[in-house]
């Protein structure tokens, strides 16, 4: 077990550079199994979900090579066979190997996918698509079948319930090698699934309107190798701001779209936050005092749900009080108590969680609860007095890149020690 020991109050500067984006990459991973040559993918961020999904693709039979930010993946030799069980429920977007291996073979043998705990994460609207495209599904043991009628899947027009990322990005996997048109409705608009859409239809995919809420994907018989450029990481980026505003002295955030923020920008800006937005960076000023402001979670282009817990310890320095609704995970709350730890006026109410500031927060044993609540957990641990110390960090290191490499650059006392 390792964790985390950060001596807190000192003021960070300098520059920090946003890796390629977590929740794109582990789907491009999975979607080269569609190909029939060589991807490489520029920009891979050093995070352990990716050397999972690494350690997946080899299992299956595709030949990996990986050099610092460039991975390579020849895909032809993966085989028919079922999903590597344990490594499947290490990770939620495993899930992404439904649509994959469907698309490339008309069926899946898998397990259930894991992930971190945000309260009820069902699957059942990407099942429900792949049923729309003549997939029949039966229980063997703990693995799921999923099998097309003939080997090759329909195109169909899919409905989308609940605004889902990961449905909708399931879907064009499942879809692009599928016989005849697929239309998905109430698409999911995060930029990853712009980012999946730009890789398939490199691979020769036909695939348009990903960015809307409709999607039409016209099925291809055969998908190529190519190179692609991944994403920056926006929640990365929007972390690394509210860190900046929260200990920074000015500091820099470079490969940042600002237009992949900029619900979250306003939220900062309507706080009082100082920062100066640049073609692709984006630089925090020192601040002053802060006004306390209430954030509600919603589908993009709103303020991300990655991001609700990241930006609560920068508003527990706020004057005022405030209320955080995070609408797409009610129970996303776990840093709530650990904050409180901290010395933090924070609570849970039965769907939100309320705050008081301004707090002085002082060091204290605390555990990461999921990815980005052990963010919240970093940036409270910078902002407090004396040490913290946090436990399960592999939560953490499952999603950001190089951090403690990142954060020591810009002046952060801290470490990640075994236990
Ligand atoms: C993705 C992101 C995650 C982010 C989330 C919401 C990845 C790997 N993860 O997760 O970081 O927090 O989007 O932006 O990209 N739902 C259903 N049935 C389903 C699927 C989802 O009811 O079959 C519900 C969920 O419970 C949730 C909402 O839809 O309330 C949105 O979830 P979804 O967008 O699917 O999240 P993920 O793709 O799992």
């Amino acid at each position: 077990m390792r964790k985390i020991i950060i001596n807190g109050g000192r003021p960070l500067t300098g520059k920090v550079t946003v890796s390629g984006a977590k929740n794109s990459v582990v789907a491009l991973i999975p979607a080269i199994i569609l190909a029939d040559g060589i991807v490489t993918l520029d920009g891979v961020p050093a995070i352990s979900d990716v050397d999972s999904l690494i350690d997946i693709m080899e299992t299956m039979g595709a030949s990996v090579r990986r050099d610092g930010e460039c991975l390579e993946i020849d895909p032809r030799g993966v085989q028919d066979m079922p999903m590597p069980f344990g490594k499947i429920n290490s990770l939620r977007a495993s899930y992404y190997f439904y649509g994959s291996l469907l698309g490339r073979f008309g069926q899946a043998i898998v397990g259930l996918p894991g992930g971190c705990d945000l309260g009820p994460r069902p699957i059942d609207l990407h099942l429900k698509a792949f049923e729309a495209m003549g997939a029949s599904m039966t229980y063997e043991g703990s693995n799921m079948h999923l099998v097309a009628g003939d080997k090759q899947l329909h195109g169909a027009h899919i409905f989308m319930d609940t605004v889902s990322v990961g449905a909708t990005i399931n879907t064009m996997l499942a879809a692009v090698k599928a016989h005849g048109r697929t239309v998905i409705e109430n698409a999911a608009r995060e930029p990853e699934i712009i980012d999946v859409a730009t890789l398939l239809n490199n691979m020769g995919a036909r695939v348009r309107g990903a960015g809307t809420d409709v999607i039409i994907i016209e099925g291809v018989e055969k998908l190529h190798g190519t190179r692609h450029q991944v994403i920056p990481d926006r929640i990365e980026a929007g972390t690394y701001i509210a860190l900046a505003a929260a200990v920074g002295q000015g500091i820099q955030i470079d490969n940042v779209l600002y237009e992949h923020l900029e619900s979250y920008i306003a939220k900062l800006e309507e706080m009082g936050v100082r920062m100066t937005v640049s073609e692709d960076s984006v630089f925090v000023e020192k601040q002053e005092q802060l006004k306390a402001v209430s954030i509600k979670t919603s589908p993009y282009p709103g303020v991300a749900t990655d991001l609700q817990q990241p930006l609560t310890p920068l508003l527990l320095k706020t004057t005022g009080n405030g209320r955080i609704i995070d609408t797409i995970y009610e129970k996303r709350v776990g840093h709530v108590a650990e904050l409180a730890k901290m010395g933090a006026q924070i609570a849970t109410r039965s769907n939100y969680i309320t705050y008081q500031g301004p707090n002085e927060l002082i060091g204290a044993q605390v555990k990461a609860t999921d990815l980005r609540a052990g963010a919240a957990m970093i940036i409270a641990g910078l902002m407090a007095q004396g040490q913290t110390e946090i436990t399960n960090v592999e939560f953490i290191l499952r999603g950001y890149s190089n951090i403690i490499e990142k954060l020591t650059d810009l002046g952060a006392d801290i470490q990640l020690i075994e236990d």
